[in-house]
């Protein structure tokens, strides 16, 4: 697929076959996350990945959506904000490191065919009890991973002088 086309294909699905991720894409995925940058190539992230199955209750703690733990696999996105990049006047980028690193994790699956959804509203402390997260470890952001079992919808985008400016505010 090329990249204009991967982009625009790109969507959040909410809705999961059962069908398994084949373990090479898996792989793969994992690798397109790894080669991301982050600030100072810190690297402060952790991926986990989660087979949902048995496991559905505990992962609606989590997040309560009925297709959430469908997925055959979640996938929760941690930064370890202590070992991130700091910039002068105190600003952690952990955020935007676990953020890049999850765009390419996402991307990578959409290339392979797979479906995703950035999850933020998600509960952090039942993620935190629920996944074992040790102290100092934050769960940014999780996702689904799995094969759509739905339609793709257009997608609603602002217009583009709406989200640019040119030169100066
Ligand atoms: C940081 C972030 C957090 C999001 N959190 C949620 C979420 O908790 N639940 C959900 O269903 N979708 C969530 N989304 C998906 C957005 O609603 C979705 O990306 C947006 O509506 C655009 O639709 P598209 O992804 O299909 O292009 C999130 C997206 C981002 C980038």
């Amino acid at each position: 697929m090329d990249f204009g086309t991967l982009i625009q294909k790109r969507r959040s699905v909410r809705a999961y076959k059962p069908d398994p991720v084949e373990t090479e894409k898996l792989e793969q995925i994992l690798e397109a996350a790894r080669a991301a940058p982050t600030a100072a190539n810190r690297q402060a992230v952790k991926l986990m990945v989660v087979y949902t199955q048995g496991r559905e209750d505990e992962l609606k703690r989590i997040y309560s959506a009925d297709w959430f733990a469908k997925a055959p696999i979640v996938i929760c996105a941690c930064g370890v904000p202590s070992k991130n990049w700091v910039r002068g006047d105190g600003k952690n980028y952990n955020d935007v490191d676990v953020s890049i690193v999850m765009d390419h994790l996402i991307l990578q699956a959409t290339d392979l065919g797979l479906g995703t959804c950035w999850i933020a509203a998600f509960d952090p402390v039942a993620a935190k009890e629920v996944l074992g997260i040790p102290e100092g470890v934050e769960p940014i952001v999780l996702t689904p991973l799995g094969y759509a079992d739905d339609k793709p919808h257009p997608k609603k985008r602002k217009k583009i002088e709406e989200i640019v400016v040119y030169d100066r505010w």
